[in-house]
């Protein structure tokens, strides 16, 4: 473990990016926000800090990492990239969309990052400070959420010093996220697959490629050694409490996750209630979903009831996370 470091916390700005920048070329693990969560980055072609960062988030070392590059001509020195993958690159990058792709011969990224893999996660991240740093570092960064593995991931700099203090060199200090739940993920090595929802809704993709995206094949979400999106495992994301799913009453001494302003009874017994928006929007929804469940969680509840939340638009990556957060806690 690499417990016992001093973890820096700097504000966003030239000298956090500067410092950033420095920390990584050293194979340093430095906290950044990107405009989903934040994450964790290291150099992505030094196997030693890759190790270190499976390390500090305490992740089995099959579950492979995303690679963020600042632009598209960097993006296609380490991976192939398909007619779907051009349009979907062309049309959302950058911003909320990770593609899985072939490697290149000259990939350049570890084989660590990739868990063997003949392919590679790549994304172009839209937060300014994401990209002031890429682009300072000048390489490509592999960064999973800067949370430890199978918590709930981290949308301020508070939530990633809580989970990773001691454990990382430095955490650049961008304030809140403005998306709050992690990249869409498509594969694009077969016909364009959704293997993870997202912050960019599935529709808006479906426009692009004027077709339905494939659904991975069903034993692709088990807990299985090689799924075809090893994160994809079932029990993710999860607060210490038990979570219970479309709740339309709660139960005495239940933490109370509102959607809406719809009636709910019970709701004078909730021992917490947090609304991840009042006026029903689901943007709002994704942005506050990880602060809301680590609050509650945190007020030491034995269950967190949600209300029901629309499948539509950042609706399906919302209702994606609370079922892991759910699982094995039913
Ligand atoms: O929004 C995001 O995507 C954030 C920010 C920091 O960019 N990152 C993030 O990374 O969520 P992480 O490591 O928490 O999730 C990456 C997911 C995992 O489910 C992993 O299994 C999948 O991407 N993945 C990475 N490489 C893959 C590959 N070659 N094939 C299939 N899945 C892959
Ligand atoms: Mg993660």
């Amino acid at each position: 473990m690499n417990v016992g470091l001093n973890t820096q916390i700097l504000p966003a700005g030239e000298a956090a990016v500067a410092a950033a920048a420095d920390a990584l070329t050293q194979g340093g693990l430095v906290a950044f926000p990107t405009e989903t969560v934040y994450g964790l980055g290291a150099d992505a072609t030094n196997p030693a800090a890759i190790a270190r960062l499976y390390q500090a988030k305490g992740r089995p070392a099959f579950n492979p990492l995303i690679a963020h590059i600042g632009d598209i001509a960097a993006a296609r020195k380490i991976a192939c990239f398909d007619a779907a993958a051009t349009a979907l690159g062309e049309a959302f990058w950058p911003g909320p969309l990770t593609l899985v792709l072939p490697k290149t011969e000259g990939c350049g990224v570890a084989d660590l990052a990739t868990a063997g893999l003949d392919t590679v996660a790549v994304r172009i991240p839209a937060h300014a400070i994401a990209r002031d740093i890429l682009r300072v570092f000048g390489g490509p960064v592999v960064a999973p959420s800067a949370n430890i593995s199978g918590h709930v991931s981290p949308t301020t700099a508070a939530h990633v010093h809580s989970d990773l203090a001691g454990r990382i060199d430095l955490i650049v200090d961008g304030g809140a996220v403005d998306v709050g739940v992690e990249s869409t993920i498509i594969g694009c090595f077969d016909a364009p697959m959704l293997l993870r929802p997202g912050g960019l809704p599935r529709a808006e993709i479906e426009r692009v490629l004027g077709r339905t995206l494939k659904q991975p094949p069903k034993d692709a979400e088990n807990d299985s050694a090689q799924p075809l999106a090893p994160g994809m495992l079932a029990s993710h994301y999860a607060p210490r409490a038990r979570v219970r799913l479309n709740a339309v009453a709660v139960e005495t001494g239940e933490a109370l996750l509102a959607f809406g302003l719809g009636a709910i009874s019970g709701i004078d017994a909730a021992a917490a209630v947090m609304n991840l928006s009042e006026r029903g929007d689901l943007n709002e929804a994704a942005a506050n979903l990880f602060g809301h469940l680590r609050a509650l969680d945190a007020k030491g509840v034995r269950t967190i009831a949600v209300m029901p939340i629309p499948d539509d638009g950042l609706g399906e990556a919302i209702n994606d996370r609370l079922r892991r957060a759910a699982v094995g806690r039913e």
